[in-house]
């Protein structure tokens, strides 16, 4: 599953790219956008989950997943809530920024707090180097997710 929120296109097509490589790797790639709350459920999402968000504004999160963050900052949640989800993040943002890659860093703050497992370490691109970081974070993603490792 891989789940992107983006304010101008970027995080989309790097979603889109992985999706498109996933398959060439014989993984289903499930991709939907972070507003598409019809196409996912991960209150019973058992496979692994790539999010891949960028961030807007002063720290925003973009508008298609304004309601996602929203959604998992609500203080009913419980600790376990996502104790059953395994996940990845690549945050997109720019230094330049006082608040860099804030949305990605919020979402990652609240998968953990919910219980959900990180199945590789969240990558932080920074607009300026962010062909480097993403391929790097990319390759290693596409192989944990083939190999399915360490579930
Ligand atoms: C108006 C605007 C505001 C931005 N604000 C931030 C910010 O607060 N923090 C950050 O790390 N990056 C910020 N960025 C950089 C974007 O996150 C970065 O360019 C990203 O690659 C855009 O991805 P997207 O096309 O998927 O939205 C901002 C970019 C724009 C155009």
């Amino acid at each position: 599953m891989l789940l992107y929120g983006s304010q101008k296109g970027q995080a989309q097509s790097i979603a889109e790219g992985i999706a498109e490589e996933a398959e060439q790797h014989g993984l289903v790639a499930d991709l939907s956008c972070l507003n598409e709350t019809t196409k996912y459920n991960l209150e019973q999402e058992n496979d692994p989950v790539v999010f891949i968000v960028s961030t807007t504004g002063d720290g925003e999160p973009p508008d298609n997943a304004l309601q996602f963050v929203k959604r998992i900052k609500r203080k009913t949640l419980s600790t376990d809530h996502y104790k059953h989800l395994c996940y990845a993040l690549l945050a997109l943002g720019d230094t330049n920024y006082a608040n860099f890659c804030n949305c990605g860093k919020t979402i990652e703050r609240r998968l953990q707090d919910l219980g959900a497992k990180q199945f590789y370490a969240t990558g932080y691109a920074d607009d300026a180097h962010r062909h480097l970081t993403f391929r790097i974070w990319h390759l290693t993603c596409i192989i944990l997710f083939t190999l399915q490792a360490p579930f």
